[in-house]
């Protein structure tokens, strides 16, 4: 099953994005001093357009990448941005539906926050399953909007994403809930000093 509706957005996703939650871009990047030579495989859920790759091929040199997407209109900007490369295997699913190989590292980078709350359990248990025993899954999403001009700020996204998700939700999801399904430790987390975004470093153990 594949998701539809990203068509109209996904070409002007990133600009938007940045330009109204420029720290997305640096907190899906983090990266919280993992080592680089221990990681053979690694899963990005939900990577949209793709720029998350960069950073990620940068940082982990010899790594195989499956990035799993299930939206065509992303898959094709990240598939024409990174298509050459020979470590990506590009998936076209949703992450609980995909065929992946175990994993050092999964990437959450800002996809909780949009897949529907009954979705999540599902997620949680192919987390755990895919991941390999002392993996690492690398957490980044928004913090619970603090003030009104957040919680505005927060409310637009969700309406921009209506059309994708086709319900309507103006709060974010239980994280915590969600790690403790995938019974997963969590080893380290940096906040934005703006208290929007997280990220988290989480390890199966
Ligand atoms: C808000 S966008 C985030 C894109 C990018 N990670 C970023 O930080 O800008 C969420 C992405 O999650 C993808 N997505 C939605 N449901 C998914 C699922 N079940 N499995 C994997 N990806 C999913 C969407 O297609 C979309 O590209």
């Amino acid at each position: 099953m594949r998701v539809k509706g990203y068509r109209l957005i996904a070409p002007y996703y990133e600009k938007l994005r940045n330009l109204f939650f420029p720290g997305i871009r640096r907190y899906q990047a983090e990266f919280h001093r993992l080592k680089p030579h221990l990681v053979d495989r690694i899963v990005i859920v939900g990577g949209g357009g793709g720029d998350v790759l960069k950073p990620v091929l940068e940082k982990f040199k010899k790594s195989t990448i499956y990035y799993v997407e299930p939206s065509a209109s992303m898959m094709q900007i990240a598939q024409k941005r990174f298509g050459t490369s020979r470590r990506i295997f590009f998936i076209e699913e949703p992450f609980e539906q995909a065929v992946v190989e175990d994993a050092d590292i999964i990437i959450l980078p800002f996809v909780l926050d949009i897949i529907n709350r009954e979705t999540l359990p599902a997620i949680a248990k192919k987390t755990r399953d895919v991941l390999k025993s002392k993996g690492f899954v690398l957490f980044s999403d928004f913090c619970e909007p603090k003030g009104i001009f957040a919680k505005i700020k927060l409310a637009l996204l969700y309406l921009l994403f209506f059309p994708m998700r086709g319900k309507l939700q103006f709060s974010l999801p239980d994280y915590d809930l969600f790690f403790e399904q995938a019974k997963l430790r969590k080893v380290t987390q940096k906040t934005s000093k703006s208290k929007q975004y997280i990220s988290a470093l989480y390890q199966k153990e």
